[in-house]
């Protein structure tokens, strides 16, 4: 029989760990304008669905006098519950005892939960606010964090992974968050670089403020590092939780599919005007993907870092998919460095679960120049490639206007195992656009032409309608239809319902090597 004096020693010990580092650390983390971790998981997950994993462990340090500053639960809250009814694995750093710094203990809860989440099938949330390793177990702690990667590495495309940087996080503990899936940080509170402004003055000889070096802006513009800049923890826990709402469980199930109250036959009017009668002219690609998805609803990824490329999540008929979209509102939509890597990491989270891709090509090709082959185009443009090559999940692509060459074949081609590959009338499928055409092939003799000005005009419309039009690539069945771009929603729709049940599998390798 238990005891009331059992119960009452086990609620004391539950008070106890509730307070983390004690009530004064809680306030001060309170009069910084931050939450503890308990009440960042309390605004996770539904209520009253929060189970807490060892609330009672404690670090085994005993160096620096650590036995004086033990705490129930050490520096991290970890456990599970539900996000709209679905299960996820969630641990919180808790500033309040020794910084969230990370201990062996703390290690080992962050490697127990990501390995139920492996065994039971459910995204992991982790909630970042930490001083990195803690300095007075030295060794200990670094061989945490390692079996944190592992581990992090293991369940990477077994279930989503989602990251939230709170607070700092500095040296290692930036590591396990760039192994996840997708980084929210939130703005003015948070930074993430592997050392700090004082280190970068010494070595360096460099004067950066915390922000410019690791802040949300920053990492969401800059570096790609992070996926949204969050205004406040509440914006970036709702990030997460829309998040979640497009991603399956694990990536054997698909993602949840929704009641669509928007017609799947709808048709948009607008959509046979956006594209300008001036080849050259941008227009917002974001407008299209808005017009043809359910509800104008659309969910973007990255939006701040490499605009050329607009990644994000939405749905057709319910089903939840994947957007990649050249935009030629930015930098003509080009391919580049950045966009590469962008699109080709988003491309390959769908494909490891099962969410199939909606591509809008409108590219004028990749980006020439030394700043970007001393940076790599070629490798990287090649991720892209890669990605796209290896996605074994239902690909539809519509092509706006421009698809030229090595761009026309990256974003997801026929040649790239695309199911289903529709052109609006204004597509232009080429090698080139018409003008760097004429003046490759006509500049000698141009020169020699009473006009040359009127002669290159006339070339430039004779290789409009031979070449630069979708019709070549209609005839030789790389593109299935050219279609209304009125229509183009109804057409998505039916190539998802086509393909629900595709199946196509790469060849038995233990991996691939994908151009890093
Ligand atoms: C132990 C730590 C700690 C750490 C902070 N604390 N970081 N304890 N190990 N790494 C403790 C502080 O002593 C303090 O304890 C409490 O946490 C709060 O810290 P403050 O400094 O008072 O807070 P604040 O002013 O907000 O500054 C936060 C901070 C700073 C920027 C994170 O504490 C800091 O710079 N910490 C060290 C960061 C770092 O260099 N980490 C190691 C990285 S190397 P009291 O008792 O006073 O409240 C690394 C290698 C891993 O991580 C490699 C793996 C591959």
């Amino acid at each position: 029989m238990t005891t009331s004096k059992q119960l009452e020693q086990l609620l004391e010990l539950q008070a106890r760990a509730r307070l983390g580092g004690g009530q004064d650390k809680i306030d001060k983390q309170h009069a910084q304008g931050r939450l503890t971790a308990r009440e960042r998981i309390d605004l996770l997950l539904d209520p009253g669905s929060f189970e807490e994993f060892d609330r009672f462990k404690t670090h085994r340090c005993r160096n620096f006098g650590m036995e004086k500053t033990v705490f129930p639960g050490d520096g991290i809250v970890t456990g599970h519950g539900t996000v709209g009814g679905r299960i996820v694995y969630v641990y919180a750093q808790d500033f309040t005892v020794l910084g969230g710094s990370l201990s062996e203990t703390m290690a080992e809860k962050i490697c127990k939960l990501l390995e139920l989440a492996m065994k039971n099938g459910a995204p992991v949330i982790g909630l970042n606010d930490s001083g990195g390793a803690r300095i007075q177990e030295g060794i200990e702690s670094l061989a945490g964090f390692s079996d944190i990667f592992l581990r992090n590495v293991m369940a990477s495309g077994v279930v989503p992974q989602v990251s939230a940087i709170l607070g700092p996080c500095a040296g290692g503990a930036v590591y396990s968050p760039a192994l996840t899936d997708f980084i929210v940080m939130e703005r003015m509170n948070s930074y993430m670089f592997l050392t700090g402004p004082k280190v970068v003055k010494s070595v360096c000889h460099e004067d950066v403020t915390t922000e410019e070096l690791g802040g949300a802006d920053m990492h969401s513009s800059k570096s790609g590092v992070c996926d949204y800049a969050a205004e406040s923890t509440a914006d970036a826990i709702a990030y997460i939780k829309r998040l979640l709402s497009f991603v399956p469980q694990n990536n054997l199930e698909t993602a949840p599919i929704l009641p669509c109250a928007d017609p799947t036959e709808r048709t948009s009017a607008a959509l046979r005007a956006i594209v300008p009668d001036n080849t050259n002219a941008a227009y917002d690609m974001k407008q299209v993907i808005l017009e043809t998805v359910d509800d104008g609803d659309f969910f973007e990824i990255k939006e701040n870092f490499a605009p050329n490329i607009i990644v994000g999540f939405a749905r057709y008929n319910g089903v939840s998919v994947g957007i990649v979209a050249n935009q030629p509102a930015y930098l003509s939509g080009v391919l580049d460095i950045d966009s590469s890597v962008k699109g080709a990491r988003f491309v390959r989270f769908c494909d490891c679960f099962n969410i199939p891709l909606i591509t809008f090509v409108d590219v004028p090709g990749f980006l020439p120049g030394t700043f970007q082959e001393y940076g790599g185009v070629i490798r990287n443009g090649a991720k892209m490639l890669y990605a796209y090559a290896e996605a074994t999940v239902p690909k539809i692509t519509v092509i706006t206007r421009k698809a030229y060459g090595g761009a026309y074949c990256v974003m997801s081609s026929k040649h790239l195992r695309g199911d289903v590959n529709y052109a609006w009338p204004s597509a232009e499928v080429a090698v080139m656009g018409s003008r760097g055409a004429v003046e490759v092939l006509y500049s000698r003799q141009a020169k020699a032409a009473a006009d040359p000005k009127a002669f290159l005009a006339e070339k430039e419309a004779e290789y409009q309608e031979t070449v630069s039009n979708p019709y070549v690539a209609a005839e030789r069945g790389y593109v299935d239809d050219v279609i209304d771009p009125a229509t183009t929603r109804a057409r998505v729709i039916r190539a998802l319902s086509l393909t629900r049940n595709k199946r196509d599998v790469n060849p038995a390798k233990k991996h691939g090597n994908i151009p890093l």
